[in-house]
């Protein structure tokens, strides 16, 4: 999620189950190419790892994609689902679901230079266009090519009008039409995303669907993956308790202290560590209050632990 996650959110992700497929940020081609730094960086325990892309040109989405499987990932994701105008203007996104023929031709370009899975992440629709029909033909277009995964946010997208954090909480949720999308192509792997709380949830859809993606509840309230392994994925080890999770973290966040990284990079993403729990403000305030210091180290996290108990 732009913004949200990062290497570090993902690494806690994976301490807690070893079984989720994690997902990059939209990742846009231009950044890529064209930008300075290292876009692909990533530890190599977030693996299995989808890196998703943002993109409409299909020989810059090949070279990203190649470049991506060099590096490790396990899979490329076409983002066919981002509402917002800065995207939209660079011709990528939800917009693109109106030009099906150029998601094939994205997604051929980039299957005819990786052997890893190319995937498409995407709306119920945008604007007028949200029949069923006009999911389907999408689907069909690209299937074609040989795209068999689809995550679908089972919303549509208003391109005009509506913020992106709006088109994520305004259009109707519709979990119906992408199981019957499931229904009507049982060959296709398509996962459903959008508004999925908890993991009983996931267990729900699961009946109709192949998988779930959750996007905000994981992010804001980590710890309910410490429990997708064993509840959804059959998994006999034992759960690990949220002081566990942290000790597990403490030997990376340590890592990126020697080598010069700020304590709030990695922070930020642990605020919600302890959502539900007694004291759990009192975590959150005082990692938002010490984490951003200059030389804020590890006692940061002790101290705000102990925070929890007065
Ligand atoms: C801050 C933020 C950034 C997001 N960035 C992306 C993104 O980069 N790529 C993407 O496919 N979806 C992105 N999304 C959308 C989520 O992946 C997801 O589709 C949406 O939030 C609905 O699922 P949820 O209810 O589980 O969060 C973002 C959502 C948020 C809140």
């Amino acid at each position: 999620m732009l913004d949200w996650t990062d290497r570090h959110y993902r690494y806690l992700a994976r301490i807690m189950s070893t079984e989720l497929l994690l997902y990059t940020e939209m990742v846009t081609t231009g950044a890529i190419i064209h930008g300075k730094g290292d876009y692909l960086a990533y530890n190599s325990e977030e693996n299995p790892l989808a890196l998703q892309l943002g993109g409409s040109n299909p020989q810059d989405l090949a070279t990203c994609a190649k470049l991506a499987a060099e590096r490790g990932y396990d899979e490329i994701n076409l983002n066919v689902g981002c509402p917002s105008d800065r995207v939209q203007s660079g011709r990528f996104g939800a917009c693109l679901m109106a030009d099906p023929k150029l998601v094939a031709e994205c997604v051929t370009a980039m299957k005819q230079v990786v052997d890893i899975p190319v995937t498409v992440k995407t709306r119920i629709g945008i604007d007028d266009q949200d029949s069923y029909e006009f999911l389907t033909e999408f689907v069909d277009t690209v299937s074609d090519v040989g795209c068999d995964t689809f995550i679908v946010h089972a919303r549509k997208a208003w391109l005009q009008g509506l913020s992106p954090k709006q088109n994520r909480e305004i259009p109707p949720l519709d979990y119906q039409r992408v199981y019957r999308l499931k229904q009507d192509y049982p060959k296709l792997h398509i996962s459903i995303n959008g508004g999925v709380k908890t993991l009983d949830e996931c267990r729900q859809h699961l009946l109709h669907i192949d998988g779930v993606m959750v996007g905000r509840e994981a992010y804001q309230n980590p710890y309910i993956l410490a429990e997708v392994d064993q509840r959804l994925c059959g998994s006999n080890k034992s759960v690990l308790s949220r002081d566990a999770v942290l000790e597990k973290f403490i030997p990376y966040i340590e890592k990126h202290l020697v080598e010069g990284g700020r304590l709030n990079h990695i922070t930020r993403h642990m605020t919600g560590m302890f959502q539900g729990e007694p004291g759990s403000r009192a975590w959150r305030r005082y990692i938002s209050e010490n984490a951003h210091k200059q030389g804020a180290g590890i006692e940061v996290i002790e101290q705000a632990r102990k925070k929890m108990d007065c």
